[in-house]
């Protein structure tokens, strides 16, 4: 019947192996939580060095995981060793895409770099491979110029920690396929998450929302009207934010702050809240980077 055929079909699409290029923060979860969800997955990165820390940051992580989920015991090492058996590590991003259904890129938000690594890509995976990349500040159209596929192109965008943060940003450019966005979306449900259509407009709708509301409290501290404990205390205790902002920019890293806001404000030099902030470029040009290099609005042992 027309239903079978179109549920084998969908079937037939499923995403089984999954590659993910990028061994950071937001590649190491993407990698754990696909392996945990019983996908066949690969993670590359080009340093062996970044993938050995990464490899370590994903067995705590899932211990963390498997003990919310069973407690102590047998079930819980049983989830962590089955979620560790699907997951390879490689550095050759192209030997590891040959029988990938999707691509997942989370590497250095650097457009050239992307486009260089997506175009080699482009010539090695299958026809039927969806290409994603995790990008939270660059337009994912100018990323997928690099390839022949703009059709199974598109952007899937995750939240730090990926193992906690329960949404998925799909991101579909104008020519990508309703079946490219289907599939997206199916994956990221069986991944667990919750996922909104987006538009590839700057940061889609959370860091839309986000990034301004944290330049803004940094402002607020530049115009002197608060200090970023009271603020942080303020938002947590008055708007239930897990976090305060200046929390939240320490935890997501302030060069990454200062990257996105920079490159929006290239590209839309009028809207003054994408205006860079002194304060955040004087923490970041002293190597405060937040709770990765040990401060940034607050100190952190390290
Ligand atoms: N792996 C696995 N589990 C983890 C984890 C990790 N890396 N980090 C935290 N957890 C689990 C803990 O085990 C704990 O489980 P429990 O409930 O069974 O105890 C639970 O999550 C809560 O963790 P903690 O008790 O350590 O700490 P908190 O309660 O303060 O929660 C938080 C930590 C989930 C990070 C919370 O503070 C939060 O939601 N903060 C806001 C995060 C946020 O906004 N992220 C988005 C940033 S924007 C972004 O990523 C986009 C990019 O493009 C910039």
């Amino acid at each position: 019947t027309r239903r079978s055929l179109a549920q084998s079909a969908a079937m037939a699409n499923a995403i089984k192996n999954v590659t993910v290029i990028g061994s950071g923060l937001m590649g190491a979860g993407i990698a754990q939580v696909a392996a945990q969800t019983g996908h066949s997955v690969t993670m590359v990165d080009i340093d062996p060095v970044a993938v050995g820390k990464a490899e370590k940051r994903i067995a705590d992580s899932i211990s963390r995981v498997a003990k919310k989920k069973f407690g102590e015991g047998d079930e819980a090492t049983k989830f962590v060793s089955e979620s560790l058996s699907r997951l390879r590590t490689s550095t050759d991003a192209v030997a590891s895409v040959e029988s990938a259904d999707l691509v997942v890129e989370a590497i250095v938000e650097n457009l050239k770099t992307k486009k260089e690594l997506f175009s080699k890509l482009d010539n090695a995976a299958p026809a039927h491979t969806i290409f994603a990349s995790n990008t939270s500040s660059i337009p994912i159209a100018k990323i997928a110029e690099a390839t022949n596929r703009l059709d199974r192109f598109g952007g899937l965008h995750f939240f730090n920690p990926v193992p906690v943060m329960k949404l998925l940003e799909v991101v579909r450019i104008p020519e990508t396929s309703s079946d490219t966005y289907d599939a997206m979306t199916a994956w990221g449900k069986a991944m667990g998450k919750v996922t909104v259509e987006c538009k590839d407009t700057p940061g889609f709708i959370v860091n839309r929302l986000l990034v301004p509301f944290m330049f803004e409290a940094v402002r607020m501290v530049e115009r002197g009207e608060a200090s970023p404990k009271d603020v942080d205390t303020a938002m947590k205790l008055g708007a239930g934010h897990p976090m305060g902002p200046f929390e939240l920019m320490d935890y997501v890293g302030l060069d990454t702050g200062k990257f996105i806001i920079d490159g929006w404000h290239k590209d839309y030099p009028d809207v003054e809240i994408f205006s860079p902030s002194p304060l955040l470029e004087k923490l970041v040009s002293e190597g405060k980077h937040g709770v990765k290099s040990g401060e940034g609005f607050y100190k952190y042992k390290k």
